[in-house]
Order: C-alpha cells, then sequence, then structure tokens
C-alpha cells in the first residue's frame, strides 16, 4: 500500500494550516516522533527566504526557499531537477512520487531498503532536510537503465510519460523492500500513482518484471 494512503483525506491546504510557518500547531495526522520533532523546530522559520540544504540522490544542494515552498517546487524550479513531475499538486496523482530515506542509506549502495514514498508537491522543501531524496534522475548508471525503468520499457509501462517517474519510484520503492511481489502487493503498493492514459496492465507487468532490484 502507498506510505500516504492514511493521510489520503488530508489535503495540502490541511497540511499547511497545521504546519503554520511561523506557528506550529500539532498536525492532525500521527506523526513519528523525529516527525514532529522536526516540525517543532521550524517554529518561527519565514516567511522570508531561509537557507536550506537538500541531499537529493547524494548530492548536497544549498538554496534560499521561503519555507512555504513545496519540495517538489524546489526541485523543479530551483535546482532544475525535474524528473518528478507535477500534475495535481495537491496529493492526489503521484506523479510527483519520490523516495525519501536517512541519509546514512545514500553513502551505502548496499544498505538496504530505508526508504518510504512521498508525495513531493505536499511536503515543505525544509522539511526534507537532512535526509536522502531519490528521484528518476538517480536511478541509471550512465546509459544503462535502473531494472525498473528498463521493465517499463519492455512491458509497454508508459504512453505519455507523464505518470512515468512516480510510477518508477513507487515500484523501486517495493522492490527494494520486497524483491519477488505478488500481484496484489505490487497493485496495493501502487495505488498512490494514477495514469490518465491507461497503462496501469504495462505498469503491473513492469514491476513483476523487475523482480529483484539491486540499489545502482
Ligand atoms: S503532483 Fe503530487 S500527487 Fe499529484
Ligand atoms: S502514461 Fe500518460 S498519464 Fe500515465
Amino acid at each position: 500500500m502507498h506510505d500516504q494512503d492514511d493521510d489520503k483525506d488530508f489535503s495540502r491546504r490541511d497540511f499547511f494550516k497545521t504546519l503554520g510557518v511561523g506557528a506550529v500547531a500539532s498536525a492532525s495526522v500521527s506523526l513519528t516522533a523525529d516527525e514532529a520533532a522536526a516540525r517543532q523546530a521550524l517554529a518561527g522559520v519565514g516567511p522570508g527566504e531561509v537557507p536550506i540544504t537538500l541531499t537529493i540522490n547524494g548530492r548536497r544542494h544549498q538554496l534560499q526557499v521561503e519555507p512555504r515552498v513545496t519540495l517538489l517546487d524546489a526541485m523543479r524550479t530551483r535546482l532544475e531537477i525535474t524528473g518528478q513531475k507535477r500534475v495535481c499538486d495537491r496529493g492526489a496523482c503521484g506523479a510527483c512520487t519520490v523516495v525519501i530515506e536517512p541519509l546514512n542509506d545514500a553513502k551505502s549502495a548496499s544498505s538496504g531498503p530505508g526508504g518510504r514514498t512521498y508525495y513531493s508537491c505536499s511536503m515543505l522543501a525544509i522539511e526534507a532536510q537532512g535526509k536522502n531524496i531519490r528521484t528518476v534522475e538517480g536511478l541509471s548508471q550512465g546509459n544503462a537503465l535502473h531494472p525498473v525503468q528498463q521493465a517499463f520499457c519492455d512491458h509497454d509501462g508508459l504512453m505519455c510519460g507523464f505518470c512515468t517517474p512516480g510510477f518508477v519510484m513507487s515500484t523501486v520503492a517495493l522492490l527494494e523492500k520486497n524483491p519477488a511481489p505478488t500481484a496484489d502487493q505490487a497493485k496495493r503498493a501502487l495505488d498512490g500513482n494514477l495514469c490518465r492514459c491507461g497503462t496501469n496492465i504495462g505498469v503491473l507487468k513492469a514491476a513483476l518484471a523487475a523482480k529483484v532490484v539491486t540499489r545502482g
């Protein structure tokens, strides 16, 4: 199941209301202790630009953003990392899906599954600091596609391609946790992503064919 399923009725507007940007209130969603501490640390930040550091695909980027800027917008408009797409911009389609993992997982290609999928349109850039954010740009090795990317090509898992980077990242997260999912498990893992072109059968075939993914 998509990691954000528990939050699916929680709109980005609700999210910003509960976060506040100058006064952090208790959010109405359950947070881990780390997430709650991170939000508390943001109290009083802004509203002007603040310096932040984002680690994306293992590379550190320093930038200035207003606290209200989402991770998706920071990546796309400030860093020109445009692999993840902005489609609904409200946590409904999954086109912006990234995998976020503890920073130490980025240091070792064999560190194992530590990542969770997030809608980057529904997360503030300042909240994504101190973690490794993985996007579709970080998957291929030179001209060699990641096995999941190759499987999407081999099994017609895309048409217009707008949803594809999100599906690919959700599939990568799934296979790193469960290298041999059943069809039902794959469907549930990808149910937070939508394809308006109707390529879902191809996407499912690709996810099942790309089993046993190794971190590249
Ligand atoms: S663009 Fe983020 S969920 Fe649709
Ligand atoms: S391939 Fe067009 S939206 Fe999925």
